[in-house]
């Protein structure tokens, strides 16, 4: 996943005189949480400003002028070349990097970068600062709006406020050999198709482990009010891979809550489901990038964990994301 994350001004400022116009308590906890363990990819002036490498995560600085490499580090010419860097596991080690699975990378500024991130990143973390900031001289681009589903999150703040926003980009693709596998969210004009999916993978979980499908179940009509019903209510959301119209791989998560405990605050779990992908297109990282996109759901809709019961073919990919095993229980602390 590429994703991109800002804090903006009213006015759209998001520079002055070399620096970040503003200093908020908390402000930057998001930018922490989300790169940690991950990859962030910023400006040559906005790395100088830091000083150094930010740490447990790596590090890619793009300059047209400058090389830069060390633990955590390394450089590109290009916002393209730097991503193409991060998908890099020999450049990964290199920089002594080693992410838990593939890496979500972060663009994180300054105007160049974003200006040509915004017509491709999958998400945008914008936070909206509640100030005006008079004779900014950095100011984030304009996008396409109609393009991502924005989502207002929490508020927070001291003197001055914020509130988060996501936007998702609503079709992103991916290039995977030589296809291009476009993924989207599940809408309600998908149901049958997605219905029949399910049936035909519980079918198949039932009967391998040597037990006879119940007949006189209705699941079809028991699906679809379960899915009608927590679509409309956002707790439910699935992310589909398609190659052209077909859908080739399908996810879910719902979402739970829990009474509050230490390590989930919220209370809230995300459950996951529907993890498949057509045999024909196994292999090549689908389930991977469905995963991802549903466990980036669930940190967004601020759940403390993701869970599953996975079937023996599952333990694999649940284990290189990250997932702890007790049993066939797993859990994903997110
Ligand atoms: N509010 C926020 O969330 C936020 C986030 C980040 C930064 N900022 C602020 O923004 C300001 C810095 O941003 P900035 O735009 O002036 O500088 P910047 O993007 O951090 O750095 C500019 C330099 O990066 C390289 N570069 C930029 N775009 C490039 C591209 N498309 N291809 C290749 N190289 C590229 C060039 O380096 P070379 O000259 O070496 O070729 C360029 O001179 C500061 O005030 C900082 O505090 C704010």
């Amino acid at each position: 996943m590429v994703g991109l994350i800002v804090a903006r001004s009213k006015n759209n400022v998001i520079g002055k005189n070399g620096q970040i116009p503003w200093r908020i308590k908390g402000e930057q906890k998001q930018f922490k949480e989300l790169t940690t363990g991950n990859v962030v990819v910023m400006g040559r002036k906005s790395y100088e400003e830091i000083g150094h490498p930010l740490p447990n995560r790596l590090n890619i600085i793009v300059s047209r002028t400058e090389k830069y490499e060390g633990e955590n580090l390394l450089s590109a010419p290009s916002v393209q070349e730097a991503i193409a860097l991060a998908q890099d596991k020999e450049a990964l080690s290199r920089a002594g990097f080693t992410p838990k699975g593939e890496p979500d990378i972060y663009i994180s500024g300054g105007y160049g970068l974003y200006k040509e991130a915004v017509a491709f990143v999958d998400k945008m973390y914008i936070t909206e600062v509640d100030t005006v900031v008079e004779d900014g001289d950095v100011f984030f681009p304009e996008f396409d709006a109609e393009a991502f589903e924005k989502k207002t999150g929490a508020s927070g703040g001291d003197e001055i406020k914020f509130t988060r926003t996501i936007y998702t980009r609503r079709v992103q693709e991916k290039k995977t050999g030589d296809k291009t596998i476009t993924y989207r969210k599940l809408t309600q004009s998908d149901l049958d198709t997605f219905i029949n999916m399910r049936i035909t993978q519980l079918t198949e979980e039932y009967t391998t482990e040597g037990r006879e499908v119940p007949k006189n179940v209705d699941l079809a009509a028991a699906l679809k009010a379960y899915y009608e019903k927590h679509m409309a209510e956002a707790t439910f959301v699935s992310w589909l891979a398609l190659d052209g119209e077909k859908i080739i791989g399908t996810s879910g998560m719902s979402f739970v809550e829990k009474p509050p405990y230490f390590t989930c605050p919220t209370g809230r779990l995300g459950l996951l489901s529907s993890m498949f992908t057509d045999p024909d297109y196994r292999r090549m990282g689908i389930a991977q990038d469905l995963l991802n996109r549903v466990v980036n759901e669930a940190r967004d809709y601020g759940c403390g964990a993701v869970w599953i019961t996975a079937s023996d073919m599952g333990v694999k990919l649940y284990t290189a994301y990250g997932f702890e095993h007790n049993g066939n229980f797993m859990q994903y602390r997110i």
